[in-house]
């Protein structure tokens, strides 16, 4: 694994559709040759988000974001970039064929040294689990019911109890400290400079992303001991925001079910996976964050979060209700009665009982009111506003008119106050919700502002005439072979289109054809690509040769004049000095470029 053929990926972009691939998440509107909507990058009222079927492309004139169909995907969904070629080969029907001989021309997979390691890892930690030195682990996860498959299942293991003993073994396969290091498996000694192990006798859980890859570990104390949980550092690659433990075991159920149950720990996944219930996910410890809350609404229509049974279960309930905001999944959640989480609740009362407290879950609203009415006493009038205010954000993120009547009513109704009260609150709320909002954005732009004009002001250069002549030869590659030898004799100043005609020489070099898209894939530089989008979407000038000729011819005026610029100062500094000689010499070459000038 790891690379696919180029033909493959071009294959996908010239059958998916951005203008339909866009649509699904902004409403766009046709102008012109383009589509514009309103940026789903930041936030705006006015449309800047413009899309261009023809050539696959969109880019946003307020915030710079921009690309083709992978990034878009990629920017959107937090993919990278196998995930997003994947997903729309997916769509488009395409069956990517991979490269593993051939020259090596496609996109690496990211990672895969650490992904190795993580690996190998994996398979140590398991390995010793199974050994003498695992066996008070064993007997451990025993004591807490969990049998010998589930543990098989998720990669369990045992990190001994040793400062060396992992780096040994890694050694022993030609892997250097440095990179257990990157892997976060393996810490450097200050003052030393050596390196020991992170997880010394703990018990392993590797954390998998969807795909099943080990991006990372969680590692428990046997028994008890602080902290309870370590877990992996923070990387490019891991990153616990974006992760949802047990969610590569699961897939297969959850799209089966289309529905997800949310969880806290990791032992609560692992006792309810034992017991069929292999939807379930844990958010790694942390409260359920937006990209998580999308990650879910990805592969189901309905999630019902089973959160510990104390008052920060119950808090972290409602912040995960909220980060679900006006996702389309049907969000409930359970009530775990005598039991403090879902492992213990399982272990103490079965699988059926499980079973009936998960489909008897209250859709999160009626769960919301139901705790507001257990915290708030009811007869005390400022007691019920100040849960009304606690509500109305939720009742403002229904964007169904009627799901959000029905349950201004049912508010009504629990809280013994008329509707109406209810309706014109929530229409404030909407109303300083918007404000805020206008607000926001305001100062972003006015960042943006800020940002463009110290960059501008900063020694870069634009010319404007190359930046067309750039954008026609991006816009149409073979009128650049067409005048390659006369776009080589220019002198270009700005640095961005530099670096266009040099991609553009080496790929007309490879004499394979190709398209802007190679071109701005070579770019290294993020931001120069941003801004060289749009130079392909320009429309007002026609992409032919004659016009470009014409730039060229423009462009070395402008070119010679500042030569003779240059010289003209110069002769008045050596006239001051009185050097004769050297006044000669550059007169000569002055009326050279001045007949040059002439002659074009
Ligand atoms: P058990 O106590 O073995 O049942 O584990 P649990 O998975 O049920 O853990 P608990 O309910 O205490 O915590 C929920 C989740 O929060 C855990 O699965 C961890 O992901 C995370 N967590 C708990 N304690 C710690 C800690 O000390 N450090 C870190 N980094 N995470 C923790
Ligand atoms: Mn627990």
């Amino acid at each position: 694994m790891g690379f696919y053929r180029e033909e493959s990926i071009e294959e996908v972009r010239d059958r998916i559709d951005i203008v339909d691939l866009v649509s699904a998440y902004v409403t766009l509107k046709k102008t012109g040759k383009n589509y514009v909507g309103l940026c789903p990058f930041h936030s705006e009222k006015t449309p800047s988000f413009t899309v261009n079927r023809e050539k696959g492309i969109y880019h946003c004139f307020g915030c710079q974001a921009g690309g083709d169909a992978f990034s878009f995907l990629m920017e959107h969904e937090h993919l990278d970039f196998p995930e997003a070629l994947e997903e729309l080969a997916r769509r488009a029907g395409v069956q990517l064929e991979e490269d593993e001989s051939g020259p090596f021309r496609g996109k690496p997979k990211d990672h895969s040294k650490e992904l190795a390691i993580n690996l190998e890892a994996a398979r140590y930690f398991y390995k010793v689990m199974g050994s003498e030195t695992g066996s008070a682990a064993v007997a451990y996860l025993l004591g807490r019911n969990v049998e010998a498959q589930t543990r098989r299942a998720f990669k369990l293991g045992y990190a001994p109890d040793s400062w060396d003993a992992l780096l040994k073994h890694f050694e022993s396969q030609d892997v250097v400290p440095t990179d257990v290091e990157k892997a976060g498996l393996a810490i450097r000694h200050e003052e030393k400079g050596t390196y020991y192990s992170r997880f010394r006798g703990r018990l392993m859980f590797p954390i998998e992303n969807v795909r099943g890859e080990i991006i990372g570990f969680g590692g428990r104390v046997i028994g008890t001991g602080e902290p309870k949980y370590l877990n992996s550092p923070e990387s490019a690659l891991f990153q616990k925001k974006d992760q949802l433990y047990g969610l590569s075991l699961g897939l297969a159920e959850i799209r089966r079910t289309s529905r997800v149950l949310l969880m806290e720990g990791y032992m609560d996944v692992i006792m309810s996976h034992q017991h069929g219930f292999t939807s379930a996910v844990a958010s790694l410890g942390t409260a359920l964050t937006a990209e998580q809350a999308r990650l879910i609404s990805r592969y189901a229509r309905e999630v019902v979060i089973v959160y510990d049974n104390d008052s920060a279960g119950i808090k972290a309930a409602k912040k995960a209700v909220q980060a679900f905001g006006d996702r389309d999944v049907l969000v409930r959640v359970a009530d775990l009665r005598d039991a403090k989480d879902p492992d213990e609740f399982i272990n103490s009362h079965g699988r059926d009982a499980f079973e009936e407290v998960i489909s008897a879950a209250l859709p999160a609203y009626e769960y919301l009111i139901r705790m507001g009415k257990k915290q708030h006493d009811m007869r005390n009038i400022e007691e019920k506003v100040s849960l009304i205010s606690e509500l109305l954000p939720f009742l403002a993120d229904m964007n169904n008119r009627v799901k959000q009547a029905e349950y201004v009513r049912m508010t009504a109704r629990e809280l013994d106050v008329s509707a109406d009260s209810i309706v014109f609150e929530l229409k404030k709320h909407e109303e300083n919700r918007r404000v805020k909002l206008k607000r926001e954005e305001d100062t972003d732009r006015k960042h943006r502002l800020q940002k463009q004009q110290s960059k501008t002001s900063a020694a870069e250069t634009v010319i404007p005439g190359e930046r067309q002549l750039a954008g026609i030869c991006l816009r149409e590659p073979s009128i650049y072979r067409e005048i390659q030898s006369e776009i080589e004799g220019l002198v270009c100043r700005d640095p961005l289109v530099r670096q266009v005609f040099d991609r553009m020489r080496a790929l007309t070099a490879s004499e394979k054809p190709f398209t802007f898209h190679d071109v701005v894939a070579g770019l290294q530089d993020e931001e120069i690509r941003k801004q060289v989008i749009p130079l392909c979407l320009a429309e007002h000038s026609p992409a032919d040769p004659g016009t470009a000729r014409d730039w060229i011819v423009s462009l070395r005026r402008a070119e010679l004049r500042h030569r003779i610029d240059e010289l003209m100062e110069k002769i008045e500094f050596l006239e001051k000095e009185g050097k004769m000689d050297e006044l000669l010499e550059i007169g000569k070459r002055l009326r050279t470029l001045q007949s040059e000038l002439n002659r074009i």
